[in-house]
């Protein structure tokens, strides 16, 4: 048993500012997540937070309305309450508004009197992306936008290429590409990095991680709420454009990517681009999407946007050509959770199949399951005998390393690391310019073939409608189970 997930270096002292900082994101994410950071300790009261506010707004007043969110991911605030106090002396409010720029001037100038070249000065705009450029202007023109300087932007980056691509050209304008940070929260999950970890610092997956030995990969990532107060944006996204083109191909990219040479932020860019390259255009036949019942009814219209989406995609390349990768994900599912499986392929020669004692006859391969959330772990699943004198019974058995058991310590929220990497200066967990733009001119033509059938409607509490993506393959979707114990 290990008893803390080690911290990571310390991190210089950095002023963040959040546009948008009273809003949802910051509220349920960002401050929860700084807060965290300077209870392991590594925010120091030498960091300055700014919340941008369009109305006036006290800092007892945002304080309170942050206090519930930061308590929540806290579990309660009970002992940490004399350390909430402290935290909140790092807080400001900086009156701005981006459309008419007011208050861009009294915000330089409160950043002025620390601004040096060592000290991070981060950016992280949660507003509409419709106001990425409009900020980034508003920064540049207030002399804010200096070498030290960092903008962190989220998605939606756009609904299409063409948006997509305006977007990141109005941020490129004023920034360059080492101080954009475009965060894909996936990519900041422990058992996403994780990833990374299994198949890059162990030697005895490698040999194994291509198609001569993989039959195919599954990715599930199943959700249990609804659109709920999101319809607005929703109605207008769907599963595609709002987890496909961005969380899901991030998975597969890291599942099928080639080993960079160093763990370095644009070696693991450049390989994750050349998987996002490398996706075989995919057919009607390879695409299910569905919409739950009660869909329609909760955002009161007529609506052909997809709740859920199965996908079979294909890699053009030598190591995974032939090996399907099958992707889905959907709201009001059976289940929260989220799992890559990797299946291996049967053995060449079943010395047990024709022995009198040997069962079940059925298929059993070796698969590698690994539970993103909850209950983040590692399985890999064997073949075993049953224990007893009563013959050769075979039958599946696992070993099973779940980071609940083996690390003490609760598994920090995404956005704490990624939060702390825009001041380490780390880009290797977020996406760069050319693999957002790769992964819509992938999703694009995707998202035009599926619109031409609307989608099955499935029931809520189900793993989505039936889809034939399987074909004559034995093989079909594993539904991630409750409890991994
Ligand atoms: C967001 C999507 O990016 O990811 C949401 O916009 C989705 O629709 C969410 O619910 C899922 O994230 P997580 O971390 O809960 O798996």
């Amino acid at each position: 048993m290990q008893d803390q997930i080690p911290q990571s270096a310390t991190i210089p002292n950095s002023d963040y500012v959040i546009f948008g900082g009273t809003g949802d994101l910051a509220l349920r994410k960002i401050f929860p997540a700084l807060f965290w950071r300077y209870l392991d300790g590594q925010i120091t009261r030498n960091f300055r937070l700014v919340a941008t506010s369009r109305k006036p707004l006290a800092v007892s007043e945002f304080a309170e309305k942050l206090k519930p969110f930061c308590a929540e991911a806290l579990g309660g605030l009970k002992d940490a309450e004399p350390v909430w106090e402290e935290f909140i002396k790092l807080i400001s409010i900086q009156i701005v508004d981006i459309a008419s720029g007011n208050g861009a001037a009294a915000l330089a100038e409160f950043l002025s009197d620390k601004a040096d070249a060592r000290r991070p000065l981060i950016y992280y705009l949660a507003v509409a992306p419709a106001l990425f450029g409009l900020s980034c202007q508003l920064l540049k023109e207030a002399g804010l936008a200096l070498p030290q300087s960092r903008v962190v932007v989220e998605k939606p980056l756009g609904n299409d290429y063409a948006s997509a691509e305006k977007i990141s050209q109005e941020i490129r304008s004023v920034f360059n590409e080492d101080q954009i940070y475009r965060i894909d929260h996936y990519l900041g999950k422990e058992t996403v990095q994780n990833l990374m970890a299994l198949r890059f610092a162990n030697v005895i997956f490698e040999s194994q991680w291509n198609n001569n030995a993989i039959d195919h990969v599954q990715i599930t990532v199943a959700e249990t709420v609804g659109v709920g107060q999101r319809a607005s944006y929703y109605d207008k996204s769907g599963a595609l454009r709002d987890m496909v083109q961005n969380h899901l191909l991030q998975l597969v990219c890291l599942v099928a990517m080639e080993p960079p040479s160093h763990f370095d932020a644009n070696q693991v860019r450049d390989e994750k681009l050349r998987v996002l390259k490398a996706l075989r255009p995919l057919k009607a036949e390879d695409i299910m999407r569905g919409q739950y019942q009660e869909y329609e009814g909760e955002i009161g219209e007529r609506s052909d946007t997809e709740t859920y989406v199965a996908l079979k995609l294909g890699i053009e390349n030598w190591r995974w050509a032939g090996v399907p990768f099958y992707v889905r994900t959907g709201k009001k599912l059976a289940m929260r959770a989220s799992e890559i499986i990797i299946t291996f392929k049967e053995k060449p020669h079943d010395i047990f199949a024709n022995g009198r004692d040997a069962e079940p006859k059925e298929n059993m391969p070796n698969r590698l399951v690994i539970r993103l959330q909850p209950q983040e772990g590692v399985r890999l699943q064997l073949i075993s005998k049953e224990p007893g004198p009563g013959g050769m019974r075979l039958f599946p058995s696992e070993l099973n390393l779940s980071f609940d058991n083996t690390f003490d310590a609760r598994l920090p929220d995404a956005y704490e690391r990624l939060l702390m990497d825009t001041a380490r200066g780390n880009q290797t967990l977020f996406m760069r310019h050319d693999e957002v733009l790769a992964a819509w001119s992938f999703i694009d033509p995707v998202i035009k073939l599926a619109s031409q059938t609307p989608p099955s409607l499935y029931r809520s509490g189900t793993f989505g409608p039936k889809d034939n993506l399987f074909g004559n393959s034995p093989e079909n979707w594993i539904d991630p189970k409750q409890d991994t114990d």
